[in-house]
């Protein structure tokens, strides 16, 4: 699959937590679409030991940025405009979770999920959309999570932050469709890294995990990575306000 081209030479991206897990994954990929791509994470030498990695020059802008802190958003499509000159497309990746029961969570706890997972991608799709409404073009793509559809149990702020994502991929479709703006969700069940390391690492639970996964097994971030890059081309233009799940049929069951 790695020669397939999707038409995306001389593009910009802003890849939010491009600098490790399904993020650096769809960074790889734009870059070797020959795309230009912007990516973010809050810690520098996350950004660095990727920027090494990525080897991507003049193509790669990394920033150091928290996606839920608007000073920093401002800061990353600021310098994103100044560098590449626009914005084609945001892909919305930054997510994490802490265990924790909802009934008793600390609401501390509450704020910081919804943070990263919502605040961050409402602070940086507003960014966005206001730049492509302008351009009259552009992509965005949130990274959702099967836990947005599926109640889990001590995943429950997780869900309630992916859940909205999803609405507000619908909510901002129908706000920017005027503008020729697609705006998608990709929605995973587990995924190879390091934020799911726990899961799958211990193959007791991992066999237990692809019991409800038709096609028998966890997903790489390349099966995520592979799903942003058609949402953001041009062979998925009359798709919007979508989220698609990329969870080996688990969700069909
Ligand atoms: N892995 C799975 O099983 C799975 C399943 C379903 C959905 N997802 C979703 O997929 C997305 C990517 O997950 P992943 O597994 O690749 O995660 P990961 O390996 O933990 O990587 C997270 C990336 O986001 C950055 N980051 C975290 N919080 C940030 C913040 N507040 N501001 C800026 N950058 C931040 C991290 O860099 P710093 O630490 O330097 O900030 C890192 O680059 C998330 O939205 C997650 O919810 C993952």
């Amino acid at each position: 699959m790695g020669n397939l081209s999707f038409n995306l030479k001389d593009k910009v991206f802003v890849v939010t937590g491009g600098s490790r897990g399904i993020g650096l994954e769809i960074t790889k990929m734009l870059l070797d679409q020959k795309a230009k791509v912007a990516i973010c994470g809050r810690k520098q030498e996350g950004l660095d030991a990727a920027t090494a990695e990525l080897n991507a020059g003049e193509n790669l802008l990394a920033v150091p940025a928290h996606v839920a802190r608007s000073e920093d958003v401002d800061g990353l499509f600021n310098r994103t405009l100044e560098v590449f000159g626009r914005v084609d497309g945001l892909i919305n990746n930054v997510g994490m979770n802490i265990v924790t029961g909802l009934v008793d969570a600390d609401p501390g706890l509450w704020n910081k999920i919804i943070d990263s997972n919502l605040n961050g991608t409402f602070l940086c799709s507003r960014q966005a959309g206001q730049i492509m409404r302008e351009q009259k073009k552009g992509k965005i793509v949130s990274i959702s999570s099967i836990a947005g559809r599926r109640s889990a149990p001590f995943m429950g702020i997780y869900g309630v932050a992916k859940a909205g994502i999803e609405m507000m991929t619908k909510v901002m479709a129908q706000e920017l469709a005027a503008f020729n703006v697609q705006v998608n969700a990709v929605a995973p069940g587990m995924v190879r890294t390091k934020f799911s390391e726990p899961f799958w690492s211990n193959s007791e639970i991992y066999e237990q995990i692809i019991k409800s996964i038709p096609l028998g097994r966890i997903a790489e971030p390349a099966d995520v990575a592979w799903t942003v890059l058609f949402l953001c081309s041009e062979a998925s233009d009359f798709i919007t306000g979508q989220t698609l799940m990329v969870d080996g049929g688990a969700s069909a069951v």
